[in-house]
């Protein structure tokens, strides 16, 4: 999957925020790792056994369905999509101790984060991860500084900066709001470069060498582990639209209401007369459970049949009608749906293979004009009748399309 460089992402920001400040969302540089997509599992382990592919594809699946479901309904978005950087933040104060001498460490701030020059988000579905890799050119970290040994006492200004700075780190893909970690280890954090230097008052020879056992450890182990905290706490947002995006193609109902359900025509038993619904709305669709029932692996056949059970709960919404009497009737209906049940089956390696049968549980429809008894019927009947041959439709294409996009 090919996404906006960093040009096209500029002039979105710069086009969009003017009209649309709201959706700014294709800006967040992600991508998809296809290689680790569930189906792609069962090319990568040939050579292992049906059984051993069965299982570990049910795992991937099952997970991937828990981040489809973490999406459904919207309830774990952030309020505001973007993190941000600040430029600068302060490191605690810090004393540093070797053999021979203590360095002590104060008033520190780090500052440089903003101008990043790399910043990609990758989505790892298999292994469950999403890697966040930034790269800076330089950070500078400044502050106060007293050296002493049992001869020699210092104080003064120092600064360190550090070039070629690189955070690399993964968190979890699936329950990215609720289990985000606050911390990573210090070692997301590498750089190629360090330069410190030390504004003494005498000479103090050792601090000129950055290697300085008491330097490296106040940058590699107390700043770097204070800001790789600080880097996963403001990249979380940003990584949640990205997976938000990349799951998109893998939801079947991408919002609550669907305003456009397609309607259909047919004619009523008794008279031949013909009747319409149009204008279908339904609600209720981000009440959606699914689960993965079963995988039956054969590659000989190139099979990999995935069973789901999908459940959508209290729906209801309203139509527009019309009786093709002599003198037509124009009306709407409303109506209440309890549950949903979709069961599916489809091949994760053949897309085209997938079939879905759909029940309406317990429909209720309300003319809000007066018709004759049987036209409520067959009216009835017909929309409910169509709900289920529609979703049979979408859930089979939705879920090829999602395998399609593999190659
Ligand atoms: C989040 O993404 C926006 C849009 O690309 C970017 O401006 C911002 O710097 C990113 N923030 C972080 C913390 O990566
Ligand atoms: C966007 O991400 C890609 C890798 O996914 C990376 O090569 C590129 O440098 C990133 N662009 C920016 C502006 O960070
Ligand atoms: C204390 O540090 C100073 C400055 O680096 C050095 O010249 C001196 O030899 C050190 N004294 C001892 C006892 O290590
Ligand atoms: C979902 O809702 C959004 C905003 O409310 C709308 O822009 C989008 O077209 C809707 N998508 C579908 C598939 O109805
Ligand atoms: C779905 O499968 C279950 C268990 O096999 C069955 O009880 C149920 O009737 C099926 N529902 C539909 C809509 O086919």
């Amino acid at each position: 999957m090919q996404r906006a460089s960093a040009i096209t992402t500029l002039v979105l920001i710069a086009s969009v925020a003017f009209t649309y400040a709201a959706d700014l969302s294709p800006a967040v540089n992600w991508s998809s790792d296809d290689d680790a997509l569930p189906e792609v599992l069962p090319k990568k382990m040939s050579g292992k056994t049906d059984d051993e592919i069965q299982k570990a594809l049910f795992q991937a699946y099952e997970n991937q369905l828990k981040v489809i479901s973490e999406y459904s309904g919207h309830v774990l978005d952030p309020e505001f999509p973007y993190g941000q950087f600040k430029d600068e933040m302060p490191v605690t104060n810090a004393r540093t101790s070797n053999s021979q001498s203590d360095i002590t460490f104060y008033n520190n701030n780090i500052r440089g984060f903003v101008g990043y020059n790399k910043n990609s988000i990758n989505i790892k579905w298999v292994p469950n991860q999403v890697v966040t890799e930034i790269g800076w050119k330089e950070w500078n970290i400044r502050g106060r500084y007293t050296f002493m040994n049992s001869s020699f006492f210092d104080q003064g200004k120092y600064l360190i900066k550090l070039q070629d700075i690189k955070y690399l780190a993964g968190t979890t893909l699936s329950e990215n709001t609720e289990a985000y970690p606050s911390t990573v280890p210090k070692s997301s954090i590498s750089y190629k470069n360090i330069i410190s230097s030390f504004i003494t008052s005498g000479s103090l020879e050792i601090l000129k060498n950055s290697d300085f056992p008491n330097i490296k450890h106040f940058v590699e182990d107390i700043v770097f582990q204070q800001v790789a905290d600080r880097i996963v706490k403001d990249t979380h947002n940003n990584i949640t639209v990205a997976i938000r995006q990349a799951v998109k193609p893998y939801i079947i109902f991408k919002n609550d209401t669907d305003p456009n359900f397609p309607g259909v025509t047919g004619k009523l038993i008794v008279g031949g007369v013909g009747y319409s619904i149009t204008n279908t709305v339904i609600s209720g669709l981000s009440n959606i459970e699914q689960k993965l029932k079963k995988i039956a692996v054969k590659m000989a056949t190139n099979t990999a049949m995935a069973d789901l059970r999908m459940t959508v709960h209290k729906l209801d919404g309203k139509f527009d009608f019309k009786l093709e009497e002599s003198k037509p009737v124009v009306g709407k209906g409303t109506f209440a749906i309890t549950r949903i049940d979709v069961n599916v089956s489809f091949n994760m390696l053949k897309p085209a293979e997938c079939k879905a049968e759909t029940a309406v549980n317990q429909p209720v429809v309300k003319y809000g004009t007066k018709i004759s008894a049987d036209s409520e019927k067959t009216l009835t009947n017909a929309f409910v009748e169509n709900v289920k041959s529609q979703l049979n439709t979408i859930v089979c294409k939705t879920l090829s399309q999602m395998i399609k996009s593999v190659k």
